[in-house]
C-alpha cells in the first residue's frame, strides 16, 4: 500500500517534470508550471459545468467583439482565456482559447489534467488522496472584468 503510494509519486514527480520541462522549452519566458489546455479539454469530465458554460455569454465573449478589435490587446484581455499570462495570443494561433473560458478563473489547468487521468489510471480512490482538488480558482477574480465602479456609472449617479 505505502509501496504503491510512493511510487505513485515518484511517477507524477517524474509527470510533472516533463510536462514543466516540454512547457519551458517551448515557451522560455512565460512560467513553467502550468500550460492552458482550452475548455474541450475539460468537458468530459464535468460535463455539468461545462453545460452551464456553454449557455453563457462568458463562451460567446469573443464573438461579441467586432472582427477589427480581434487583434486589439485592450479588448481581448478581458474578452479571451489567459491573455497575457500563456494562454491567448491570436485567433489564429490560439483559437481553442477564445471567450471566457474555464481556465480564465480556474487557472492553467494541465497539471490538474494530468493529475486526475493519472489517478483514475491507478485507480486511486480520490479520498486517500485530498490533493486531488488541486487547481487554483483565482480568488475573486470576476472583478478583473466587470469593473463595478467604471463599467456603470449611470448606477452610481442614484
Ligand atoms: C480526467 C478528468 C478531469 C479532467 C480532464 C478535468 N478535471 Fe477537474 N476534476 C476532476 C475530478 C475527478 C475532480 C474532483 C471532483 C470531486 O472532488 O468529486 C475535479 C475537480 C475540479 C474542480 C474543483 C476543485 C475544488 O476545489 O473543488 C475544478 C474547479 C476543476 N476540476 C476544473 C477543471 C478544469 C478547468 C479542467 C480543464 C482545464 C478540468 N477540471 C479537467 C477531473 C477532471
Ligand atoms: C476590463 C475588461 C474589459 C475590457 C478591457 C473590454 N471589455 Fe468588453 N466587456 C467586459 C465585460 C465584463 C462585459 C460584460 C458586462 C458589461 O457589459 O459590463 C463586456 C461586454 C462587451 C460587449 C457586449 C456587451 C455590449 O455592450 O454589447 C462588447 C461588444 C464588448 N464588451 C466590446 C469590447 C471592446 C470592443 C473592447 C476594446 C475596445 C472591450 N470590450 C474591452 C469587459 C471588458
Ligand atoms: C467566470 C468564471 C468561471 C468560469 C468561466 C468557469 N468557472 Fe467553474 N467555477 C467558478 C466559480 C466562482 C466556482 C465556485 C462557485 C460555484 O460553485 O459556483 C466554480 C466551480 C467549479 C467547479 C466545482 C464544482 C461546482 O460546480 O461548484 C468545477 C468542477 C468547475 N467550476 C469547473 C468548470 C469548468 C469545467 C468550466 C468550463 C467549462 C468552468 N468551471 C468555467 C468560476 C468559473
Ligand atoms: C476575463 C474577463 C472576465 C472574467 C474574469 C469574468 N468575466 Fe463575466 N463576463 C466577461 C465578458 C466579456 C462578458 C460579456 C460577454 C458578452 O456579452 O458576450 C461577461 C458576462 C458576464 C455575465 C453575464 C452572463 C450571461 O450569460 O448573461 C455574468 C453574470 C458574469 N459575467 C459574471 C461573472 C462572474 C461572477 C465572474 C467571476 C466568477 C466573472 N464574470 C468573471 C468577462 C469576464
Amino acid at each position: 500500500m505505502h509501496r504503491s503510494i510512493t511510487i505513485l509519486f515518484v511517477s507524477l514527480f517524474v509527470c510533472v517534470g516533463a510536462v514543466a520541462l516540454s512547457v519551458f522549452a517551448s515557451q522560455e519566458t512565460e512560467p513553467a508550471e502550468a500550460a492552458f489546455m482550452g475548455q474541450k479539454k475539460c468537458t468530459k469530465c464535468h460535463i455539468k459545468q461545462y453545460k452551464a458554460w456553454k449557455g453563457s455569454l462568458h463562451a460567446k465573449a469573443f464573438e461579441a467583439l467586432d472582427a477589427r478589435y480581434h487583434h486589439d490587446a485592450a479588448c481581448v484581455k478581458c474578452h479571451t482565456t489567459g491573455f497575457g499570462a500563456g494562454g491567448f495570443t491570436t485567433a489564429a494561433e490560439s483559437g481553442h482559447l477564445v471567450g471566457v473560458q474555464c481556465e480564465q478563473c480556474h487557472g492553467a489547468g494541465s497539471g490538474h489534467i494530468a493529475l486526475m487521468a493519472q489517478l483514475k489510471k491507478d485507480k486511486v480512490d480520490k479520498k486517500d488522496y485530498p490533493e486531488h482538488k488541486k487547481i487554483v480558482l483565482t480568488p475573486n477574480n470576476c472583478a478583473a472584468c466587470h469593473k463595478p465602479h467604471t463599467a456603470h456609472p449611470e448606477v452610481e449617479k442614484k
